[in-house]
């Protein structure tokens, strides 16, 4: 069964967002139940082995609200002080993470694609500390031209086990899908994928092309791993 068929036979697991705009911020409660989603899977085992405390936030396109859903469940992930978050900035055409308030006014550094190509850089000197105790950030570091070639590497996987466990979670910002390879690649690493679908903006044809790239690229990909968010 292709992923397209079950999306439609099954559903998926719909998580909805409504839209937060109308200056209070009351995106605790609503991300509140995203977390849950995927806290609800995070301690089963799956078929592919993937670990599910790899979330990867992905999209058909860009400006669909990756980066907003992933900063904000990062932040819900945080209201509880036993849980650690890392959070990994992986859109390295459009990063998020250097302009954003977890990053204090810092913005260098070393990130992801820095530790991916070369030895030289290790884990420590990417992971790098917030205004939260218990959330972890990664920069998407210097573009390079081989980004999603470097994302298969096996060093992403030795980062994103080291950085999960029992309460440890990896949230990864990915680009789209439709973009280029490199969210696809993610997939394979992710044991639950958030695909964001912009309200009355995503059209059916990217929602379908986008699940069937994921599938091509990074499946099988287990059903009950995918979680549709309405922003
Ligand atoms: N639910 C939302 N409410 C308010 N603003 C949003 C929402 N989702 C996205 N945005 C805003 O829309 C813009 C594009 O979203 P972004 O998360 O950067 O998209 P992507 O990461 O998919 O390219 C950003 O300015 C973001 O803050
Ligand atoms: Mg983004």
């Amino acid at each position: 069964m292709s992923l397209l068929t079950s999306f439609r036979a099954s559903g998926s697991s719909a998580v909805s967002v409504p839209s937060f705009g109308g200056g209070t911020d009351n995106t605790s409660d609503e991300f509140r139940l995203v977390k849950w989603h995927f806290l609800a899977n995070a301690g089963t085992q799956q078929a592919s082995g993937r670990n599910p405390r790899v979330i990867l936030i992905t999209s058909a396109s860009a400006g669909e609200g990756k980066s907003y859903v992933a900063h904000h469940l990062t932040a819900n992930f945080a209201l509880d002080p036993h849980s650690e978050v890392t959070l990994i900035d992986a859109n390295f055409e459009n990063p998020a993470l250097g302009t954003s308030s977890w990053m204090g006014g810092s913005s260098g550094g070393l990130g992801l694609l820095d530790y991916l190509d070369s030895t030289g850089v290790d884990q420590n000197s990417i992971v790098k500390s917030t205004g939260l105790n218990n959330v972890k950030v990664i920069l998407a570091g210097t573009a390079r031209e081989n980004a999603p070639e470097l994302l298969a590497n096996g060093r992403l996987e030795q980062l994103v086990a080291a950085r999960s466990g029992n309460n440890a979670y990896v949230i990864i910002d990915a680009g789209a899908v439709l973009s280029n390879g490199g969210a696809a690649v993610l997939a394979r690493y992710a044991g639950q994928i958030a695909f964001v679908v912009a309200a009355n903006t995503t059209s059916r044809s990217n929602i379908t092309q986008g699940l069937a790239t994921l599938d091509r690229i990074a499946g099988p990909i287990d059903e009950k791993s995918l979680g549709l968010i309405f922003n």
